[in-house]
């Protein structure tokens, strides 16, 4: 399963990368706006960091305007991965742009309907977003077992599962059992993954054992 981040903020994507974890980054409007950051200056920067997969949303609800937003992010690195809102507008643009061999994630999907669309549309990505879905009082993790069935069911849809809107580990864990291609994690869950009480208790008693021998490695 492959991990990206869904950050806008450029310390945290260098921390966590070092790590060897991140496989890619999502941004949106909103993390852009929390960056307090130039878009495309913010976009090109985590391009240079991370070599894989950088979402960067459009901001046009209108077919053409989408798509000349699309061709320009696409142009600010190899990498770029056009996100295009899960509307008709947004999927006439991710079938444009796909077939002219840009990457696109289709962002805001809330149904399994919506999903087979943009498959259709050729999508490379789908980000369903199970936060969102939980908030309302729905099963936020039906639709990604939905999702991920229906596409397994059609050798022809190569689209890939990206699970947005994710709020904790349990969220990443169910998805990861259902076999999803991608979850786009908020740096505070990926950090929360590392931590088990019995992990920090465990090293606490190795260390105070190792104390006792007076020993070093180094
Ligand atoms: O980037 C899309 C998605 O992950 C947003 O999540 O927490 O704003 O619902 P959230």
């Amino acid at each position: 399963m492959k991990f990206f981040l869904d950050t806008a903020e450029i310390k945290e994507i260098r921390e966590l990368a070092a790590s060897g974890l991140v496989d890619g980054i999502t941004t949106n409007p909103s993390l852009v706006m929390k960056s307090g950051r130039q878009f495309v200056d913010v976009v090109r920067e985590i391009c240079e960091i991370i070599p894989g997969p950088v979402s960067a949303e459009v901001i046009s609800t209108e077919h053409e305007t989408m798509l000349a937003e699309g061709r320009k992010l696409a142009k600010i690195a190899g990498n770029v991965v056009v996100k295009v809102p899960l509307t008709p507008d947004g999927l006439k643009t991710c079938y444009k742009l796909s077939q002219e061999g840009t990457k696109v994630n289709v962002t805001l999907c809330f149904s399994a309907a919506q999903a087979l669309l943009a498959a259709k549309s050729g999508a490379t990505y789908i980000s369903p977003f199970v936060g969102r879905l939980d908030d309302i009082g729905t099963d936020g993790m039906q639709l990604i077992r939905d999702i991920v069935q229906i596409y397994r069911a059609y050798d022809n849809l190569k689209t890939e599962v990206l699970v947005a809107s994710v709020r904790h580990p349990i969220h990443v864990i169910e998805a990861a059992k259902m076999g999803a291609h991608v979850a786009t994690l908020p740096p505070s869950v990926l950090k929360q993954m590392f931590n088990h009480p019995l992990t920090d208790k465990g090293l606490a008693a190795f260390l105070a054992d190792w104390a006792k021998t007076g020993q070093k490695i180094l």
